[in-house]
């Protein structure tokens, strides 16, 4: 028997250590080396057998990635060694002072740095012991910092154990937590479905994630991290020479190392790098305000030595503020393809950050009041990355005496449609669906495009040619387009005229998928419109669908249901519906669902939730499996679900069934469920 446990114990450890490796290749080098599936079978199998053998369970098994039970409140972890901060410069002859001060007090002519970014995130430190993660912690004052381990396990690119030979005794690596600009995007993207708040950067959005009691919400977000330095280092195999060999030291350790990072000799050399660094910022995966020096031999970092709260080695090069004051001149209404009625900010030009603004977005109503924000004001514009400018606030004082109110419209300043604001939204919307000027060119080039219809050569300026010409007004028209209509335009030969005409006849042939993906329903993209078209089978049966029959379907919440409802409800749309079918488009229907016979039903009445991706089905087959025996599947979690099926990646759904205490099943537990 002991002999058995040995050997498992063998195969867990051996498991653990191929699983984290593949982590490293996935978060670390962004390279996976296997396919998903082969990686969630890995960690299905090592799940199972932590399953069975409870007691072989170990702190650093990457099962225990997922979170832990929440805490009440964060214990505190004293820093031996402070996490201090850097000193700043803005200004070139800064920099230049910081390299004469260096060079005079280690009397030599030309000084070594090591170059880094200067990640703009939030600072940590993990402490391992014989290379074991035992404890991470905040900054916190630099002298006592936040316990934040639980939250910190779950960062697959933080490794729970080293591997070594000789291990550090003690290795305390510091260094930035930070979420990538895209995972920023995507988390953004799904607060904003959920009707939940969104993050104002992915700084805040980092620190929201980590900084949480229940680190099961951790999990489910994507953080990453990279060393900058390390605190307390025991071991003979810990360098101690040069900044720069500790970096590699950590890289080999497995630890995430910027290739920003480099070493540099002299003054001009540190221009250079910052200016190269500069013009990379917009492209770089992850956000900084600007880039790190520090003096690269340790030897002469401990003869300079620190000032107050900075080490006197060290100096962050700052980035110019992404912000600059100008004057509000008018507030425009411009009206986006799905009738968002946004207000924009007409600004005096003003350079931010190196580019010049003229624009800028006010967002929506609310925040013009939240901001108090008149015309004629003086107000802060920033500019962060490649996303449009935005006004962030007013400067009170500068306020004139002719400072107007801004009023929303409530019609739409293109059609003169109705404008109208949802209970739960903060945007006002224009009515007008697929008959507004401003909505009719994006929705039929949105209609043509290559997922819905695919009507090949119809681009953008023929589109706005047609439009401008009032040969068409709403997609249905193009199929009312002639041979002799579209030849007549200018610039189009005969050739290229034909070939539309084929097209457009050819896209006749289509889906009922890629025919409601076309409408452009709002929030509807094309998996919500598979899964329409696989559920309602026919367009009729969609049309009739009220805000019940829409939830049924998976993954569909009440904004969807609600936006859907809307979208067939507006006679406008049901006409252009009409005329499409009219112009003999067609696909392949369906009828409507049929029950399975009673007796079978072990389920009915349960209603679940779908998150993630399960490691041996697709979601729709899970759904079909627990509709099959008279379960329900709908889109969000609310009191009433009964079970969450959470697969790897699980969204914010997750959190919510941590919120409200419901059941979470893995795939396992979900097949146990329908035997
Ligand atoms: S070194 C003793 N390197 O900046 C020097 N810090 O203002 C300790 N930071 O709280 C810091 N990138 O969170 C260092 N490449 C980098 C950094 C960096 C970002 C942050 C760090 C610290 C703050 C200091």
């Amino acid at each position: 028997m002991n002999h058995e446990i040995e050997t498992i114990q063998q195969h867990l450890a051996k498991l653990r250590q191929v699983i984290e490796q593949h982590n490293y290749n996935y978060d670390v080098l962004n390279n996976p080396s296997i396919p998903d599936a082969e990686y969630d079978r890995l960690f299905h199998e090592l799940q199972q057998i932590e399953h069975r053998f409870p007691q072989l369970v170990t702190a650093d098994s990457p099962t225990q990635r997922v979170g832990a039970p929440p805490l009440k409140a964060f214990s505190q972890i004293t820093h031996r060694i402070p996490m201090l901060s850097l000193g700043n410069a803005l200004e070139d002859a800064e920099v230049a002072a910081f390299d004469r001060r260096m060079r005079e007090d280690l009397e030599v002519d030309c000084v070594e740095y090591a170059v880094e970014p200067k990640f703009d995130g939030l600072a940590v430190s993990l402490r391992y012991e014989n290379g074991i993660l035992m404890t991470g912690a905040t900054r916190g004052d630099g002298y006592v910092g936040e316990d934040i381990t639980l939250n910190l396990r779950t960062i697959r690119a933080i490794p729970l154990r080293l591997t070594a030979d000789p291990l550090p005794a003690v290795l305390e690596v510091r260094g930035e937590v930070l979420m990538l600009k895209a995972d920023f995007m995507k988390l953004n993207q799904q607060q904003r479905e959920n009707g939940e708040k969104e993050f104002a950067n992915p700084r805040n959005a980092a620190a929201g994630s980590l900084r949480q009691l229940n680190s099961g919400i951790t999990a489910a977000r994507r953080l990453t991290f990279f060393a900058y330095g390390i605190g307390i280092g025991e071991g003979s195999t810990v360098p101690k020479d040069k900044h720069n060999h500790i970096m590699e030291f950590l890289a080999a350790l497995h630890f995430p190392v910027a290739p920003e990072c480099g070493v540099v000799k002299g003054l001009d050399a540190l221009q250079q790098y910052y200016h190269d660094v500069g013009s990379q910022r917009d492209q770089l995966p992850y956000e900084i305000d600007g880039v790190v020096y520090k003096v690269n031999s340790l030897a002469q970092q401990e003869k300079l030595g620190f000032v107050s709260r900075a080490p006197r080695f060290a100096l962050a090069h700052k980035f110019p503020a992404q912000e600059a004051v100008t004057e509000l001149l008018d507030i425009d209404v411009q009206v986006g393809r799905t009738g968002a009625l946004t207000p924009v900010a007409r600004l005096k030009p003003v350079i931010v950050g190196g580019v010049t603004v003229t624009n800028a977005t006010l967002h929506n109503a609310d925040e013009i009041n939240r901001k108090n924000i008149m015309i004629h004001d003086s107000v802060v514009v920033r500019r962060a990355g490649d996303v449009i400018p935005e006004v962030v606030s007013v400067v009170l004082e500068k306020r004139p005496s002719n400072a107007k109110p801004f009023d929303m419209p409530d019609h739409c300043p293109v059609c003169g449609a109705k404008a109208v604001r949802l209970p739960e939204e903060a945007v006002v919307r224009c009515i007008g669906g697929l008959f507004c000027p401003a909505q009719q060119k994006q929705a039929i080039m949105h209609f043509a495009s290559r997922r819905a219809m695919d009507i090949e050569g119809l681009g953008e300026k023929l589109v706005a040619q047609l439009v401008d010409n009032a040969m068409i007004r709403t997609p249905a028209d193009l199929y009312k387009l002639g041979l002799s209509a579209l030849s007549g335009l200018a610039r189009m030969a005969e050739k290229s005229a034909s070939n539309i005409v084929a097209a457009i006849e050819k896209s006749k042939n289509t889906t009922l998928a890629r025919f409601i993906y076309a409408l452009g329903i709002r929030n509807v993209g094309e998996t919500t419109a598979k899964e329409l078209a696989r559920h309602f089978g026919s367009l009729d049966s969609l049309m009739c669908a009220n805000i019940e029959d829409l939830q049924q379907v998976t993954d569909i919440g009440p904004v969807v249901a609600q936006s859907t409802v809307d979208f067939f409800s507006e006679p406008h749309n049901r006409e252009v519906i009409e005329q499409l079918r009219f112009c003999g488009l067609r696909w392949i229907e369906r009828a409507n669902k049929t029950g399975e016979s009673a007796h079978h039903l072990t389920l009915a009445g349960k209603t679940f939730v779908l998150t993630g991706t399960l490691p041996h089905m697709t979601r729709e087959e899970a759904r079909e499996k627990i509709e099959k025996l008279g379960g329900k599947v709908v889109g969000s979690v609310s009191s009433k679900t009964d079970y969450v099926i959470a697969g790897a990646d699980p969204g914010s759904k997750y959190d919510k069934a941590v919120k409200f205490g419901i059941k979470i099943l893995d795939e396992a537990g979900l097949l146990q469920l329908l035997h």
